[in-house]
């Protein structure tokens, strides 16, 4: 029998897609795009749909606005309402949103997404990130981010926090009780009055014990210090790896940490980002892969890895590769990926794939895409992958969802069906 895997829509809600046929559909403005989303992934069995988010419009490459405003990047909602919406209109699929310990108050932070795991009826993830982009911290009153591995000792004890405050309600502390006229035992419900070297809060929540009791708690850090972290907190890790090797020993090294670390392996599934090409024939898919990659520009791939590394990749040399020890203080993860396992690329090579949103290539008729997801969990040992992708892109959604997942359900290398009413049900199901 194979192995089942999981499977996740990831990306920004936003503009991207702007210059795509979706656009002259859907407005990405506006919640039925992202209702027909939820709707399709749904009837595809997949686990979730899951937003990135980035909370500025970046300056890093080029140092200001302008190139990011004339591609619409990161022109995008904030993630967290939308869940809202796309949970009114699903029962099972699971539901993300990035949202960053630098800059949201752990209070805030633990009450919105309580309040989401409460709509959805349990089907709420946090995908957990520190932050890259000096921007973002501007926008929030900051001057600049806190150094790299300081992120991650603040975001520890800001999941600390934030966990008990979610403890702060008793699971059966809620009684409805309208022939004593109790709604809940004050013995139940107690202040955290938490007082850590970082953040200060009373507690206990607004918000009563949520379904899942925890959230999904994701993460994609992949430097030495964000696995330690998600070691520490996460229920699922997303990362970008270019080959076989990377994701193998990645994976490895992870669940060597989670045991060492007492959990067990299984506890946190491990994604990687996909975005297979597909044509009906394999030369078809060749053809194609080969015009995204003619068509992609690489001030598009430049522009996003600037704003990830929080560095300006505007005045390196296309021509040759990343050098290897740049002063990156945004996402090392990013940095290693082309710096330590694919250190033969050009920074135009690198820039192209960046900005075709390919991380591990896949180019196929839907079968062979099928053979190499099949094949890449295997040598990888994923739990599952996420497709990476313009969120608007519905074509693209359609031919996932239509043309590839039949084949992976029909293998037995896909769900049809899901386990339970909670994100967490499915996530471990298998
Ligand atoms: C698949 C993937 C998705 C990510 N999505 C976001 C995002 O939406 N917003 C963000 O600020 N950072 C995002 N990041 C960056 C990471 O959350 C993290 O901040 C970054 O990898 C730095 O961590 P590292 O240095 O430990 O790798 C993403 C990274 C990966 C690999």
């Amino acid at each position: 029998m194979p192995k089942m895997l999981h499977f996740a829509w990831f990306g920004a809600p936003g503009a991207h897609y702007w210059d795509l046929p979706s656009a002259a559909t859907y407005d990405w403005r506006q919640g039925r795009l992202y209702m027909d989303i939820a709707r399709i992934c749904e009837s595809a069995f997949l686990d979730m749909v899951l937003f990135a988010d980035i909370p500025a419009i970046p300056t890093a490459y080029g140092g200001n606005n302008d190139h990011y405003v004339r591609h619409g990047f990161e022109a995008h909602l904030d993630p967290a309402p939308i869940l809202a919406m796309m949970g009114g209109v699903t029962r099972h699929l699971g539901l993300g949103a990035t949202l960053s310990t630098s800059l949201y108050p752990p209070f805030l932070l633990a009450r919105m997404v309580g309040t989401l795991d409460h709509l959805t009826a349990g089907r709420t993830a946090w995908n957990v990130v520190t932050s890259s982009n000096a921007a973002a911290a501007q926008n929030y009153g900051q001057d600049d981010l806190p150094e790299h591995d300081e992120r991650y000792n603040i975001a520890d004890e800001y999941l600390e926090l934030v966990r008990r405050l979610w403890d702060s309600w008793a699971a059966d502390a809620v009684l409805q009780d309208t022939q004593r006229r109790i709604f809940a035992d004050p013995a139940k419900v107690k202040p955290v009055h938490f007082a850590g070297k970082y953040f200060k809060s009373r507690g206990p929540l607004t918000v009563p014990a949520l379904p899942q009791r925890h959230p999904i708690i994701v993460m994609a850090g992949t430097s030495r210090r964000g696995q330690q972290f998600a070691v520490t907190n996460a229920d699922m890790v997303i990362a970008h790896k270019n080959s076989l090797e990377d994701m193998r020993s990645y994976s490895t090294a992870l669940r060597r940490q989670l045991a060492e670390a007492g959990r067990d392996p299984a506890s946190c599934k491990i994604f990687f980002s996909i975005k297979p090409v597909m044509g009906d024939t394999p030369d078809m898919a060749q053809e194609k892969w080969a015009c995204n990659y003619e068509d992609a520009q690489p001030e598009a791939g430049l522009s996003y890895l600037s704003a990830m590394m929080g560095l300006d990749l505007s005045p390196f040399d296309l021509d040759k590769p990343l050098p290897p020890d740049l002063p990156v203080q945004g996402m090392i993860g990013k940095l290693l990926q082309y710096t330590e396992a694919k250190k033969d690329m050009t920074l135009r090579e690198v820039a192209k794939h960046e900005a075709m949103h390919e991380t591990f290539p896949i180019v196929g008729t839907p079968e062979q895409v099928a053979d190499i997801i099949e094949h890449a969990a295997q040598e990888g040992g994923a739990d599952g992958f996420h497709f990476r992708v313009k969120v608007g892109d519905i074509g693209y959604l359609k031919e996932v969802t239509t043309k590839l997942m039949p084949i992976l359900r029909r293998r037995g290398l896909a769900r049809s069906g899901y386990a339970g009413p909670r994100l967490r049900d499915n996530l471990f199901a298998f």
